[in-house]
């Protein structure tokens, strides 16, 4: 992954090893979503005290909070094997009936980027869903036929970062949703000082509130600033990361005092100094940052819009008084929005 990309929600592959590393392996170690883990520990603990399988799970979020280690976490509480696989890897009804017929009696299924699926896949999963029973179609056109095959009993975990593209039908075959949540501050803290124990590296606590405020809510970009911040502790200090570390090393990746990274920054810059504040088109917003405008939208824009610096309006985006401001310019007088002070209007 490049440094462009340090507080971009999705993994680069090699990511995925040294996150896998710090992957909180219990509902005990997993911090923060409270009401969540509380109420999925109570799903589970019933299901163990029935000795049945538990209700499938539809976990849904965005990127990076902890969907994935929720699913594993599931078949570690149950002490069960998990089978992975993913929406886009399973294009034919075949593939996933191959999958089904093959897990073991109480196996977690997790079924990663379920909104991705084919159609027909999906038919064939509420039946599997529902009734542990997959039909395979056997010949073709009128002479064809399909045979039941009944498969183990098992826990669908789903995962969607767009529950929103789930069919109702689906949806309404989970037994318990949970939506994760952005985590506050104080969550994200506890995860760099967890972290930092299992990296091997001394963060002091000052610096670790500093790192967390910095990580956009997030779990996946709290490790990897972390990790950033310790290359930098070992090389540039005396490997251990103080709050001036960690500032400094920001700084030097040039993610600001909010988690805005040089992407964010482009953006509300080219809306604010090249188009008087927008509304201005997502295509020409994303050639005047030099990016696609799939990346605008999905990296930079989500962030931009929670944290009241960009709207998204039906003639374009909109800067708001808030960015103007956080990018040390002058709010103009029509800037929509609410910027947290008053402007000083007697000073000018
Ligand atoms: N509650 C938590 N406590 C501690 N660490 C967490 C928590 N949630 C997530 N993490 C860390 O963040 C990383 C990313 O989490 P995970 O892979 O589960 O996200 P995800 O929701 O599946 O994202 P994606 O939508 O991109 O697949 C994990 O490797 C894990 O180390
Ligand atoms: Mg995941």
């Amino acid at each position: 992954m490049t440094e462009d990309d340090l507080t971009n929600p999705d993994p680069e592959p090699d990511e995925r090893t040294l996150e896998s590393a710090v992957r909180p392996g219990s509902l005990a170690e997993f911090t923060g979503q409270r009401r969540v883990s509380d109420q999925l520990s109570l799903v589970l603990d019933a299901a163990r005290h029935r000795g049945a399988v538990p209700d499938h799970v539809l976990l849904s979020g965005p990127p990076g909070l902890g969907k994935t280690t929720l699913a594993m976490i599931i078949a570690n509480e149950l002490s069960t094997p998990i089978r992975i696989s993913s929406g886009p890897a399973i294009q034919h009804a075949g593939d996933l009936a191959a999958i089904l017929s093959g897990l073991v009696e109480g196996e977690v299924f997790f079924l990663d980027e379920i909104h991705r699926m084919s159609r027909p896949a999906e038919e064939m999963l509420y039946l599997a869903m529902e009734d542990f029973r997959v039909d395979v179609v056997v010949g073709k056109g009128p002479g064809a036929t399909a045979i039941p095959i009944e498969i183990p009993r098992f826990t669908l975990v789903g995962a969607t970062t767009r529950a929103g593209l789930l069919p109702g039908p689906l949806r309404d075959r989970f037994g318990f949703t949970a939506q994760l949540d952005y985590y506050a501050d104080d969550a994200l803290e506890r995860i760099v000082n967890r972290s930092s124990t299992l990296y091997g590296v001394v963060v002091k606590p000052d610096a670790a509130a500093e790192i967390a405020s910095r990580s956009r809510g997030t779990p996946r970009i709290a490790n990897r600033l972390l990790r950033r911040v310790r290359d930098f502790a070992q090389v540039r200090a005396d490997g251990v990361v103080t709050r001036d570390v960690a500032r400094a090393a920001l700084e030097l990746y040039e993610v600001d005092a909010l988690g805005l990274d040089r992407l964010d920054r482009a953006v509300l810059d080219a809306i604010c100094r090249r188009f008087g504040g927008g509304p201005v088109g997502l295509s020409t917003l994303a050639i005047s940052v030099g990016e696609e405008a799939e990346t605008v939208e999905e990296v930079a824009e989500p962030f931009l819009v929670r944290e009241g610096f960009l709207m998204r309006t039906p003639r374009g985006r909109v800067a708001t008084a808030a960015a103007w401001k956080h990018l040390g310019l002058t709010v103009p007088a029509g800037a929509r929005g609410i910027v947290d002070e008053l402007p000083d209007l007697f000073s000018q």
